[in-house]
């Protein structure tokens, strides 16, 4: 069997069209433009691309974007009351605060001091608690991309066993919620699980999120699943260096029904999905 390949980038095309018309309809309609902060503390350099692209797709959707680009050396106390202004800015519908941060900053200090109705990321704990108790939040982007391919692959997914290779609160502990969220006989996977192999080929639908570089072989997938590969993890294979998922693509593609690349999977669904949530943030800030 040679797998479907289930294409993210086309996929994240669509769902930037929809929002470019939901925005041109905000600002036609109700003379609201949807703008999103996003914070970068320091210079790493994955950092800077990621936010880079964050701030291009904004504008190519038609949404204002405001960029805060603070030093490595800023005081804690000096990003909260960024936040502070951010979460009492109108123009301002959506806060991203780009992770990592410097290690003299508590994470979970400030992302829980954007306004939960702004944090555009899904990750402060009252989205986190709402998310977890089924109730209306707002959902980290990379899970939601995931499950939006999921649907339009498979439609129902009610009843299928699904396995979260990863616990991260950014991906796994969030992708394993909403797949409950849909039915699915939810497995949570780690570096301590027993006999990783035969948990996986139980799976009808399996979610790589580990950041190890093709992990998952084909020989751990039963025939026929559906495969979302999040990880992005860069390595040099013959003198060059290139971007590897953390599923052995030539070996799962010859095994699963569907497949999700790397690069142009689960990568793009991230942003296209971080506008949408933009979008959401700015019609429920606005009635
Ligand atoms: N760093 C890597 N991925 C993410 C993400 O999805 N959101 C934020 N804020 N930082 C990240």
């Amino acid at each position: 069997m040679t797998a479907q390949i289930i294409d993210g980038k086309a996929f994240a095309a669509s769902v930037r069209e929809k929002v470019t018309g939901h925005v041109n309809r905000l600002k036609e309609e109700n003379g609201i433009t949807p703008g999103l902060a996003v914070v970068l503390v320091g210079e790493d350099p994955a950092s800077q691309v990621y936010v880079r692209s964050k701030g291009k797709q904004t504008v190519e959707v038609g949404m204002n974007s405001f960029e805060h680009k603070l030093d490595v050396d800023t005081p804690e106390t000096e990003l909260l009351t960024l936040i502070d202004k951010l979460n009492n800015d109108r123009d301002v519908h959506g806060i991203l605060v780009q992770l990592p941060l410097p290690d003299h900053m508590n994470a979970d200090k400030v992302i829980n001091a954007i306004a939960p109705e702004k944090d555009v990321d899904g990750f402060h704990i009252s989205n986190v608690g709402l998310l977890g108790t089924g109730q209306k939040s707002m959902v980290p982007c990379t899970p939601l991309g995931s499950l939006m391919m999921l649907r339009d692959h498979l439609g129902s997914l009610s009843g299928k066993d699904a396995v979260v290779i990863g616990r991260s609160n950014i991906v796994g502990k969030p992708m394993a919620q909403l797949l409950l969220g849909e039915s699915c006989t939810v497995t949570i996977a780690h570096s301590r699980t027993k006999d990783l192999p035969d948990v996986v080929r139980r799976a009808d639908i399996v979610i790589a999120a580990v950041g190890r570089p093709e992990m998952v072989p084909g020989d751990w997938i039963k025939p026929g699943a559906t495969v979302i590969d999040v990880g992005i993890n860069r390595i040099e294979r013959n003198g060059k260096n290139i971007l590897v998922g953390d599923v052995d693509f030539a070996s799962a593609k010859d095994v699963a029904g569907a497949i999700t690349p790397v690069p142009g999977g689960v990568g793009p669904m991230t942003i296209a999905c971080l506008l949408a949530n933009t979008v959401t943030a700015c019609c429920r800030a606005n009635g």
